[in-house]
């Protein structure tokens, strides 16, 4: 059986850059507290509806459509990974389809929500299909447009300093050699803590408030109004809501367990990794991560202080990153990992 190697890999980020310093001039924050407690810079924010996370997906898929030496047409599936689709449905991944002007109808396209392990999550499905030869060149993207969904009052200062925008592309093709590719994946999740990293609204949650009637379910426009009224207008419960403090604690626990978990399955230790691409979401977690594994500095790649969290697309857009520098090269074993809301979290082992 082939495991999924990636062909071919890009990035897209918006031009327009978002310094901690400009963020200070809309709420109470400082660039000291972000830079202190996530290592993060600054971060890019897309044009205001020009741009999406299709649109972004989109410029980082012809990259490595490119870089995979294929056409458009040779993609016979798509897998899009993102918590800021442009619509509440459909789902992103036909929307990609259209925008890169896809016209043959013979692919699937698959929407995944896993947030911050939406990619590691995209990649083991991929590697499946690619396993079972279903699939021969699978387009796996995570994309995001936070920074249309954010609350820049002070009361979002915790969540908003951390995310922004871009998107990063991958195209999974079968290897030739059984030892290169994805050589493990490994998915979990937890839901007891599902609301403690979230955006509640708009969802079909709103129902539990609705009243006791015998016919079932209230005329059209009550629903809709207890619907705006309790989840959009009073909770503002369509901003995420986050318990950072929870977050971390596991994020900590997890990334390390998960990333022995794939280096156990098949026989190497930490001492074995090339490159350590973790999900962008904290700095100091990342640190955390590199001094429990004891990796070095040059087997760790990080770019938050750059892009921010980026949430499914952090993965793609790092790993994109390391490879551009010349950090991850041929034969290298790259260990990729992440850890969010669900909460879900992952890790992969990738021989390039
Ligand atoms: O992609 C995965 C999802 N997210 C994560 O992995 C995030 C995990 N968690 C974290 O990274 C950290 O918990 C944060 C960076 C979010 C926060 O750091 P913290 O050290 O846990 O701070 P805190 O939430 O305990 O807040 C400390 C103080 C509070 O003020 P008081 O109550 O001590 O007066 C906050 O109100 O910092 C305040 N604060 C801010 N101050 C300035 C929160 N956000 C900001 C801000 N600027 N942006």
């Amino acid at each position: 059986m082939p495991n999924a190697k990636i062909a071919g890999i890009g990035f897209y980020v918006p031009e327009q850059v978002v310094t901690n310093f400009d963020l200070m001039k809309v709420m109470d924050t400082s660039d000291e507290w972000i830079r202190e407690r996530s290592g993060i810079i600054e971060r890019r924010y897309g044009k205001k509806h020009e741009e999406t996370p299709t649109t972004m997906a989109a410029e980082a898929a012809k990259v490595a459509i490119e870089r995979a030496g294929i056409s458009k047409e040779d993609i016979d599936f798509i897998i899009f990974a993102t918590l800021s689709p442009d619509y509440y449905f459909p789902g992103c991944g036909v929307l990609l389809q259209r925008e890169l002007g896809i016209t043959k109808t013979e692919i699937g396209a698959l929407d995944i929500r896993n947030q911050c392990s939406g990619f590691i999550y995209g990649l083991s499905v991929a590697d499946q299909f690619i396993k079972s030869g279903m699939y021969k060149n699978i387009l796996l993207i995570g994309s995001e447009m936070h920074s249309m969904g954010l609350d820049f009052s002070t009361r979002g200062r915790a969540i908003t300093a951390l995310f922004g925008d871009g998107a990063g592309a991958v195209v999974l093709q079968p290897s030739e050699d059984e030892n290169k590719g994805v050589l493990t994946t490994h998915l979990h999740s937890d839901g007891t803590h599902a609301e403690e990293l979230a955006m509640l609204s708009p969802g079909s949650h709103g129902g539990k408030h609705l009243p006791d009637v015998d016919f079932g379910f209230p005329p059209a426009d009550e629903l809709g109004e207890i619907f705006v009224y309790d989840n959009l207008l009073e909770n503002k419960s369509y901003y995420p809501q986050m318990d950072g403090q929870l977050v971390f604690k596991k994020a900590v626990t997890k990334f390390p367990e998960v990333i022995m978990e794939a280096l156990t399955k098949t026989g190497y230790t930490p001492a074995d990794i090339d490159m350590l691409v973790p999900h962008q979401a904290n700095l100091r977690i990342a640190q955390f991560v590199q001094k429990t594994l004891q990796l070095p500095d040059d087997k760790v790649f990080n770019n938050i202080m750059k892009y921010g969290n980026t949430t499914a697309a952090s993965i793609p857009i790092a790993l994109c990153e390391a490879w551009e520098q010349g950090k991850v090269k041929e034969g290298d074993l790259v260990c990729l990992a992440a850890f969010g809301s669900g909460f879900t979290w992952g890790s992969a082992l990738i021989r390039w």
